[in-house]
């Protein structure tokens, strides 16, 4: 059975004491399904989460770090940074990363190695823009990063490895794929794996969803086979809806 994730990414939202208080509700909701669920807080809260959420079961993660092991990379987060404070997981790839800041396939291909590395598990995001998707090019778009990003790596890296699928298009536009464009594309994903690793391979990696997925359009997705979560923007911000989606399978 493949782990089904509901991760809540928060960016650059949440001073400490907004950081605490939303770990409090989180903390207070009941969760009713299986799901492992994730938030990640910005670097400077991170600690401070681990604390605050002791004796729960949501999972504290990363939202990016940086491929080198140390040195001089002002304002950068290495690997053994955040293991240092507890840190199992962590975004990478993310299209904000990727458009913002530069981020190319080949760095981010350094940044995965060096997660796996110091044994963190990668959560990485690929999606295509909507030119591409209007010209039909998603496919293209979407297998190139996952090629570029990751088939470098012996099979056995994949236990550590999950998935997010986010059109750029549907991030915080308010705008989602809908259940059958995430399904359609989920498959092609798998698909993409199963050439490359084989299909016992391909159908043992989670592969996540974002992209304004909300408490009235998350049972949907979920509901679609080859959808395994979420990796959730705008709806982590709030505990009832959060957790409205993490219940949502
Ligand atoms: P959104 O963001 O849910 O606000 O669209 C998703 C993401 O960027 O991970």
């Amino acid at each position: 059975m493949r782990k089904q994730i509901v991760a809540g990414n928060w960016k650059m939202n949440n001073d400490l004491p907004q950081t605490e208080s939303l770990l409090a509700e989180l903390k207070a909701k009941k969760q009713t399904s299986n799901a492992e669920v994730m938030v990640a807080p910005t670097f400077t809260n991170l600690h401070h989460a681990f604390t605050a959420l002791k004796g729960s079961k949501i999972e504290v993660i990363a939202q990016n770090m940086h491929f080198a092991a140390n040195g001089a990379y002002t304002g950068e987060i290495s690997a053994s940074m955040l293991k240092s404070v507890g840190v199992k997981t962590v975004i990478l790839g993310h299209s904000e990363r990727r458009e913002y800041f530069n981020e190319t396939d080949e760095i981010l291909a350094k940044k995965v190695d060096a997660a796996l590395a110091n044994n963190l598990r990668v959560i990485f995001c690929f999606g295509e823009v909507l030119a591409d998707r209007k010209s039909g090019n998603h496919e293209n778009v979407v297998g190139s990063q996952i090629k570029n990003g990751l088939f470098h790596l012996e099979a056995s890296a994949f236990k550590n490895i999950v998935l997010a699928y986010e059109p750029v298009w549907a991030i915080g536009t308010g705008e989602t794929a809908s259940p059958e464009q995430a399904q359609d594309m989920h498959a092609f994903i798998r698909k993409t794996l199963s050439n490359k690793y084989g299909a016992d391979l391909a159908n043992s990696v989670s592969i996540l969803y974002g992209g304004s997925v909300k408490p009235n359009n998350a049972q949907e997705i979920f509901g679609k086979p080859d959808v395994d979560g979420g990796l959730i923007g705008g709806a982590a911000l709030n505990a009832d809806d959060f957790f409205a989606i993490v219940n949502a399978f």
